[in-house]
């Protein structure tokens, strides 16, 4: 139509095509979003996140750890053996924002959960090279003597349904009790467990929940809510 000589030296019909172009582009990441709801296959399994586990997500996103450790499995042999079952998008679904994470600097968390005990997690929070003595993992040791900040938490499940995560009426209304039961593993976790399958308790001090017992309770049922065998695929070994 114009030759390249013509929009090279014309700056108006170059700026006219190059938002011509940009709108295309546009267009192409926006428009799949409208469908997301049906794009994104419903597995079972996955499930919105339990207050506390919500709480410890805010931790983790508040201290970048998603700057040295990705969350997302990709569908490579090696990872798949590493890591287990590669991620699936429904995964993701109820995390806004997502944590698939662009680098590793330490390694993919995306199936973290269940792999180490509680302890192992409060202890290699406190001090990573106790652990692993090569670890370059900084020390979050703060995190245990720092009260878990629970004030809004009704609020947030309510923000976050307004984005479409599913919580209901009695989830919002339970959602402080169910962090204070969750963060004492002694307490009886029926009802927690009834709307939050999988949720693992933590042992933290009854009555005085800190952000280390939110951040190892989310990161103990990272990736343990689909259960593979259920969907007909063998259990990876770890
Ligand atoms: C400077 C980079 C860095 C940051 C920031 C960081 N980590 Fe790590 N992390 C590592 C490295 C390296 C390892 C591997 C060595 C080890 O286990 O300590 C690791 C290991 C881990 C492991 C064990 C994973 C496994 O499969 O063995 C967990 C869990 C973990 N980190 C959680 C966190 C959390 C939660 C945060 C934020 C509070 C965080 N990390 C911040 C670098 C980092």
């Amino acid at each position: 139509m114009f030759s390249h000589e013509t929009i090279e030296k014309n700056a108006l019909l170059l700026l006219v095509l190059t938002l011509i172009v940009i709108a295309i582009g546009g267009i192409v990441e926006i428009v799949p979003l409208f469908t997301i709801e049906t794009t994104v296959e419903h597995v079972k399994g996955v499930r919105p996140y339990s207050p506390l586990e919500m709480a410890g997500r805010n931790i983790y996103v508040r201290e970048g750890c998603y700057v040295c450790h990705s969350q997302q499995i990709r569908t490579l042999k090696d990872e798949v053996e590493r890591y287990g079952h590669y991620s699936l998008a429904a995964e993701s679904m109820y995390d806004r924002p997502f944590q698939w994470g662009s680098k590793r600097i330490g390694p993919d968390l995306a199936r973290v959960g269940g792999r180490y005990s509680n302890d192992w997690h409060y202890g290699h929070l406190h001090h990573p090279q106790a652990l692993v003595p090569e670890s370059l993992m900084p020390r979050y040791a703060f995190l245990a003597e720092t009260r878990l900040d629970y004030s809004l938490i009704e609020k947030h499940l309510t923000t976050q349904r307004f984005l479409g995560v599913p919580y209901t009426d009695e989830d919002i209304t339970n959602a402080r009790d169910d962090l204070l039961i969750q963060a004492n593993v002694q307490a009886d976790q029926e009802g927690v467990l009834k709307r939050y399958p999988k949720a693992v308790a933590v042992p933290g001090r009854p009555g005085f929940p800190t952000e280390m017992d939110a951040l190892v309770a989310y990161l103990q049922v990272l990736g343990t809510m689909v259960d593979f065998a259920d969907l007909g695929v063998e259990k990876l070994q770890q």
